[in-house]
This record gives C-alpha cells, structure tokens and sequence, in this order.
C-alpha cells in the first residue's frame, strides 16, 4: 500500500507529531506492507499561483509552475491514500499548504481521484483545527475522493508538543479506521452533494470543443462526459438517476 503525506507546515513541527503517531500505527494495521512518501512542501519550493486560468482553458501541464505541481499530483495519482497536514496559522490553513490547493484547483472542474482516500491533519494553538480540517476535506472530496478523514487537535504548545495519552488513543483509532478502508478496497457510494457536483461539471464541460477547451477534451476523452458517475463508485439505480437527473436539469437551465 502507498500513502503519500504532504506536509504543509514550514517544519516537522506539531502537526507533523501528530502524523507521526499515525503512520506508526498505520505500519501496525498494515503488517508494514505500506510505503510513505513524504511531501515537505516548503522544501519543493512552489511559486504562488498566478491566477493565469491555463490549467483550466488549457490543462494543467500549462501552469507555468507544472513541474513542480504534476510531480506531487503524480505521487497522489500512483498512491491509494494522502495524507494532507496543515497547521493553523492566523485561524486558517497555512500559505503553502493554500498555495498547493489553489494550483490544483484544475482538479474542481475535471475531478480524478475517485478510488482514493484520504486523511486530513490539522493542529492549532486555540481555534481553527475544526474549520480549517473540514475544509481540506471539502476540497479533496471536490477532486473526486472517494472518502476523507479527519483528524484535528488543539494542541496548546508553541513547539516541543507531547501529545496525551486521550490524542495518542484517538490518532490510533482513526489511523486504523483508515488504513483498514484502504485495505479493504471498499468504495463508498456518492453522497447527493457529491452527484450534483460532479454532474455539474459534467455540465460546464459542454462549453467549447474538445479543441478550444481542455475541460470538454478532458470529461470527452476520459468517457466521464458519458456516465452520471464513476462506475468503481457503487451508487445504485437511485443515485444514477438523481445524477443524470442533475445533467440533463443543468444543461437546460445553462443552455449548453
Ligand atoms: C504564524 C503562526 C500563526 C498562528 N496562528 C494561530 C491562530 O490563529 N490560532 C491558533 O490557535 N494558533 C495559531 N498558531 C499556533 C499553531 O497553530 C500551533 O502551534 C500549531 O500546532 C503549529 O503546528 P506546526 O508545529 O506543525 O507548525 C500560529 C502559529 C504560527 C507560527
């Protein structure tokens, strides 16, 4: 099994304890059949997103910072899960684990990842572990996960962080949790927001050619444009219908 943990905090600090009580248990449930690969990201040295829209009108080998993106985007693509981690830094998630997001953001209107999991790490000082973790996971889910974690703490240290006997048990069994879902290969079905979602940009794809538009050349060329979801996701006859339902709605009201 293969994870890929992508680090957004500027050091192995707090946030990283927390990650490493979970891939030691990680290694437990496995029977150490897993391989981590680390992604330190201030270590890989990422520009701040120019807002250029070429990963969206022209693919996301255009972005001028592709190099750097498409090899972290890649080690996602070969893994089965990510872990994502971000300290809090002023009540939100930190610049450079931001800055990743906003230059996978090709990843909203042409999701991928649908067999993948993931896990979201985030710690703070006082306030803003909850938010900024439901937010990491609301944009994985937006790039097609199938499922994600979450794990966040209030951790009241500025560094040198020992984590309770309470966070050390909570990390274990959520770390568990996850690895045994991996393992087992389950796919989730669906939830409603998620069919709207991919079925409107099912949708939004229709603009342009497969020429002009690289959303349209990309739902064309992967036969998404064809199907109300992914077929490894079991969503049933109901859930099919309710996403072609949303397609055919949305391709009136947008006239494409
Ligand atoms: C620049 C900076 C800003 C921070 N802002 C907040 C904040 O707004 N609220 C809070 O409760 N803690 C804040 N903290 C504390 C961190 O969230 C907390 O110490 C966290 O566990 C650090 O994780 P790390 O060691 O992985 O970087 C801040 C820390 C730094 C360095």
């Amino acid at each position: 099994m293969n994870v890929v943990i992508i680090n957004g905090s500027p050091h192995k600090g707090n946030s990283w304890t927390i990650a490493e009580i979970v891939k030691e248990q990680m290694i437990k449930t496995a029977n150490e059949n897993i391989n981590f690969e680390e992604v330190h990201l201030l270590k890989h040295d990422i520009p701040m997103c120019t807002g250029c829209f070429n990963c969206f009108t022209y693919g996301e080998n255009t972005c001028p910072h592709h190099e750097k993106i498409q090899a972290i985007a890649k080690l996602i693509e070969k893994s089965d899960a990510t872990i994502i981690i971000s300290p809090v830094y002023s009540l939100q998630l930190t610049a450079l684990t931001k800055n990743f997001i906003d230059h996978m953001s090709y990843n909203f209107h042409r999701p991928r990842y649908f067999t993948k999991k993931a896990l979201i790490i985030t710690t703070t000082a006082g306030a803003g572990d909850k938010k900024s973790a439901k937010y990491i996971r609301d944009v994985v889910k937006h790039w097609g996960f199938n499922r994600a974690y979450m794990l966040h703490f209030r951790v009241k240290s500025s560094g040198g962080y020992q984590p309770t006997q309470e966070v050390i048990a909570k990390c274990n069994d959520v770390a568990d949790k996850f690895c045994k879902d991996i393992l087992s290969g389950q796919m989730h079905s669906a939830t409603l927001k998620r069919l709207f979602y991919y079925n409107f940009w099912r949708t939004m794809s229709r603009a342009g050619t497969p020429e002009t538009s690289y959303d349209n050349y990309y739902w064309k060329e992967t036969g998404l444009r064809e199907i109300p979801f992914p077929y490894e996701v079991p969503n049933g006859p109901v859930k099919r219908a309710f996403g072609d339902a949303i397609y055919k709605l949305t391709k009136k009201a947008l006239n494409r």
